[in-house]
């Protein structure tokens, strides 16, 4: 074979390559869409629906943001104030402003938590609009991150009244079946370093820091940021992705062969 036969070659290759790829992209956006297109992500969990554990009696419902009701907006606001005001600190009112944008996002998906009581009006929490009160929230989107398709949980959100009673846990478990039945390789979540108490969970229930979290990207960015990017992946890619550090030499030496 010639030098110019081999260069033929290498190029028909490159095109291939870049056709893979293609592919490969359009594959991962049909994944997202596909997700995107369910009405309720909860239904196919019947035994995640309710809650009946250390003297809870709570049901789980499926919210989307563009059809967040007016009292769930308030409510959602109230909650995100009480938990995240001081481990935000004096980026709060910043924040605030980037939560209340990000409530009513067309992506955004709920699990909306609410506990049955006999007397509603005997409810001493957040919610202060009749029916069973709500007591806890999640905000989750389907979204792509290093290719990977993910389960991004942008809240989750208990009262007080409900913590360290297992629902935390429980509603974890449930976005990542979530995740794994709609095809997502991880489940993503952004936490502020200060929030001792939330990193404690996460490490219990086996979240690690991701690769791509500022402080593994590179220390010293990491060290000026407030926030962990915590990550927990369900296949080898995702893993290599989204777990195991890629050295920036590999990726520019397969970037170069494309
Ligand atoms: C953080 C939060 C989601 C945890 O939910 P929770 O229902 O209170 O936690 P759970 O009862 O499900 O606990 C699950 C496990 O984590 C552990 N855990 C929970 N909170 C902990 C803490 N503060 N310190 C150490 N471990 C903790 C529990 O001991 C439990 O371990 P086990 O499975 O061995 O029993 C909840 O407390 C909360 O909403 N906090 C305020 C808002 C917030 O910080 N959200 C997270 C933002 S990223």
């Amino acid at each position: 074979m010639d030098r110019s036969s081999s260069k033929k070659l290498s190029s028909k290759e490159k095109k291939l390559k870049r056709k893979e790829e293609l592919d490969r992209k359009k594959a991962i956006d049909e994944v997202i869409r596909m997700a995107y297109a369910k009405e309720d992500h909860l239904s196919e969990f019947p035994a995640f629906l309710t809650y009946q554990r250390s003297g809870l009696n709570l049901i789980m419902q499926p919210q989307s943001g563009e059809t967040l009701p007016a009292p769930l907006k308030r409510y959602i606001q109230a909650l995100l104030k009480e938990n995240m005001e001081g481990p935000y600190g004096s980026e709060w009112p910043a924040e605030e402003k980037v939560k209340k944008r990000e409530m009513v996002a067309s992506e955004a998906r709920y699990i909306i938590v609410r506990q049955l009581v006999e007397d509603p009006e005997k409810h001493d929490g957040l919610w202060r609009d009749g029916g069973d009160p709500v007591v806890s929230f999640v905000q989750f989107r389907f979204l792509i991150d290093e290719e990977i398709p993910v389960l991004y949980v942008y809240e989750l959100q208990l009262e007080k009244c409900v913590q360290k009673k297992g629902l935390g846990k429980f509603l974890m478990q449930l976005l990542e079946l979530v995740a794994r039945k709609n095809n997502m390789k991880a489940v993503l979540l952004t936490v502020q370093k200060r929030n001792l108490a939330a990193m404690a969970f996460y490490s219990k229930l086996k979240y690690v820091v991701s690769s791509i979290s500022p402080s593994r990207v590179d220390p010293l960015i990491g060290a000026e940021k407030n926030y962990e990017i915590l990550c927990k992946t369900f296949d080898p890619e995702a893993k290599a992705k989204l777990e195991v550090r890629k050295i920036k030499l590999d990726r520019s030496i397969e970037n170069a062969a494309l």
